[in-house]
């Protein structure tokens, strides 16, 4: 299906609230938590279809001696699904990061094929955390190990998703 019309922006507070209910509707009762937390936690990027919102992005920068751009939670509402939106908002919230970060990191859980597939389209590696904690370490962050780079991003689930900023690395 081609690319609807979509206006990404940041969230207002009036936003937030409707994130809230569109988390609640996406995940269940254990990831709704951490989704939740991460609203306060983390910028949030809203996708709005005829001024509904239909998804959303969480991501921030976090220095671990190195500056990464860590994307949390995402979601789309069942409907709007496989139109472009969920990868738009990836992009974007690597746009709001990538004068800052030597790389972007996001996770998944091992059998979550639309978001394995979304993020290898955009470039990233599907990777272990304690391959990511190593990428880390070359890159100059200041970690004792991958449980340690787990804690600090407040991210457990099975794979890591990294790619390496070039536009960073090269300056
Ligand atoms: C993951 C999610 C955000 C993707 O959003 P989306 O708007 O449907 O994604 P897009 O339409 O931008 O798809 C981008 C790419 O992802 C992959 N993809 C998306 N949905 C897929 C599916 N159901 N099966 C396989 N691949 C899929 C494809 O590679 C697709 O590119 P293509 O259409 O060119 O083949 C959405 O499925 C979702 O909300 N899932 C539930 C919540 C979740 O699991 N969030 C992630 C954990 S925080």
């Amino acid at each position: 299906m081609s690319l609807c019309k979509v206006e990404i922006y940041e969230a207002s507070k009036r936003d937030l609230q409707l994130v809230k209910r569109l988390i609640r509707e996406i995940f269940d009762r254990w990831h709704s938590y951490y989704a939740e937390r991460g609203l306060a936690s983390h910028n949030v990027l809203v996708a709005r279809v005829d001024g509904l919102i239909v998804g959303f992005v969480q991501f921030k920068v976090v220095d671990l001696g190195v500056k990464i751009g860590h994307i949390y939670y995402m979601g789309v509402r069942r409907a709007y699904r496989g139109r472009g939106i969920g990868r738009t908002l990836v992009v974007r919230a690597e746009g709001c990061m990538k004068d800052h970060v030597a790389c972007f990191i996001a996770s998944t859980q091992e059998n979550n094929v639309p978001v394995l597939r979304l993020f290898r389209s955009l470039g990233y590696s599907v990777i272990s955390w304690r391959r990511a904690y190593e990428i880390l370490k070359g890159l100059g962050a200041e970690l004792e190990d991958e449980y340690d780079l787990m804690w600090k991003i407040y991210d457990y689930d099975d794979v890591a998703l990294l790619k390496v900023n070039k536009r960073v690395r090269t300056l």
